[in-house]
């Protein structure tokens, strides 16, 4: 079958790679894509909120799966769209409608709806603009660390954690009466601060069947130490030491297949990936959010993993007919560094020729995230994120000695990673020997 995947990040060419691996692939269409699906997918100029265009792209070229990388198209109804209109009835489309969409677009939402189905997350409050002062006071019962949160999308900015009572309360003020995150923040979920190792893990769904994915650690601060401002993520792990059967037993048993009843039970048609970001506290897990997509970069450590034909199970899933048998996983780990422009989170350059991307590499990946083709074919930076290394080895300090030996041949002018991807699980691994 053809296949459209919309996306452009280190996520997208994660898939992409498991993609075109299938005999069932015959072409695959990347939009927008990246230099590095450029190599082996057709690239498409398409934004990924013109659904029409979207829509007469898929006609024209015989696509017969879609899949979605990012949220804001789920957000903003892709799946409603193609579901709505009569000529689309043979595109199967990977990715949850709209209204199961909120549990990612908005806190709120995803707060009542664990509220309503008893799926253990922090104590919460919703404030509004009319209730800033009820906001204030609430801050004072609590105690810190204060955690803020802007409901809606704010790419990823939208979570303030202060030490400080008086800091936490200005902050309120601006989220909401400044609209410091915009629209996104004129409700903003208040929430008890959890303490404890934090993990994403990832199911593939239909709505009533599901796969569980393997889970990732991911490494959001910009600096080595967890230093430093919030970013996307600069590297991930796969898989995680702690989660072992009876930790994943109990995300399994109390969120999962509660989350799953409940979208069925709210008539919220669901297919497609849901990520549970969770902390674990003391050994039992809480949600800390959920994604209605894969994670960035924590698919570039996931997918590598699967050991099974994903055509095969994205078109099981968009036919509801995904069975319950458990994943092939290949059982060694996985760890990728993510190298970025200086500068990311804040403002950075974009069009640095990367140089280094030929050399063969033996178990190491090279996956694209902002990058693209010059009009002299060079391969340049365009994102903040701009590629990461992923080493597949039998151990985990094997798997990041071999993406940082690879990301030591790639340079560019700027380029900047962290030095201590993992350091952490390789602490808790030796604490358990
Ligand atoms: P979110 O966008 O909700 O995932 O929040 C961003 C990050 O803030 C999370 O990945 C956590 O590291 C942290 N965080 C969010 N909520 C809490 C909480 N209640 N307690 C501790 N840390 C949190
Ligand atoms: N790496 C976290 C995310 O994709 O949201």
């Amino acid at each position: 079958m053809n296949i459209l995947l919309i996306g452009s990040g280190g996520r997208e060419h994660a898939i992409a790679l498991k993609l075109a691996e299938s005999p069932r692939c015959r072409t695959l269409y990347v939009a927008p894509g990246n230099a590095g699906t450029a190599a082996f997918a057709r690239n498409v100029d398409l934004r990924i909120d013109d659904f029409e265009a979207i829509g007469s792209f898929v006609l024209r070229n015989s696509v017969r799966l879609v899949v979605v990388g990012p949220e804001a198209p789920l957000v903003g109804g892709i799946t409603d769209f193609f579901a709505a209109n009569s000529q689309y009835r043979d595109v199967l489309v990977l990715g949850p409608c709209r209204d199961a969409a909120r549990l990612e677009g908005s806190k709120d939402f995803a707060k009542a709806f664990m509220a309503r189905h008893s799926i253990p997350t922090a104590e919460y409050r919703t404030f509004t603009r009319e209730t800033l002062s009820e906001g204030q006071d609430y801050l004072a019962t609590l105690s810190a660390p204060y955690v803020l949160k802007a409901d809606g999308l704010a790419a990823g900015k939208g979570v303030l954690i202060l030490d400080d009572l008086a800091d936490a309360q200005r902050a309120l003020v601006e989220m909401l009466q400044d609209a410091k995150f915009g629209e996104a923040s004129s409700r903003v979920v208040i929430e008890q601060y959890l303490q404890g190792i934090e993990l994403s893990c990832f199911v593939l769904t239909d709505g009533t069947h599901y796969k569980i994915l393997p889970a990732a650690k991911d490494y959001k601060r910009v600096g080595d130490g967890d230093t430093g401002l919030n970013t996307g993520g600069m590297g991930a792990v796969s898989p995680v030491p702690f989660a072992d059967r009876e930790f994943m037993n109990k995300v399994e048993q109390r969120i999962v297949l509660p989350t799953l009843r409940g979208l069925r039970a709210e008539k919220m048609r669901y297919c497609g990936f849901l990520f549970v970001g969770l902390m674990n506290c003391g050994g039992d897990p809480y949600v800390v959010e959920y994604n209605v997509r894969m994670g960035d970069p924590e698919t570039e450590v996931v997918f590598p993993r699967i050991a099974e034909d994903v055509v095969e199970l994205f078109d099981a899933t968009c036919r509801g007919r995904l069975t319950n048998r458990q994943l092939q996983v290949d059982p060694r780990t996985a760890a990728c560094v993510m190298a970025v422009a200086d500068g990311y989170p804040g403002s950075y350059a974009k069009g640095a020729v990367i140089s280094g991307l030929d050399t063969p590499l033996e178990h190491s990946l090279v996956i694209h995230a902002g990058t693209a083709t010059d009009s002299a074919g060079r391969i340049v930076t365009a994102g903040g994120r701009v590629l990461c290394v992923t080493s597949l080895a039998s151990t985990l300090p094997e798997a990041l000695l071999k993406s940082y030996q690879a990301l030591d041949g790639i340079q560019w002018d700027g380029m900047r990673y962290r030095h201590d991807i993992g350091q952490d699980l390789l602490a808790y691994q030796i604490g358990q020997q």
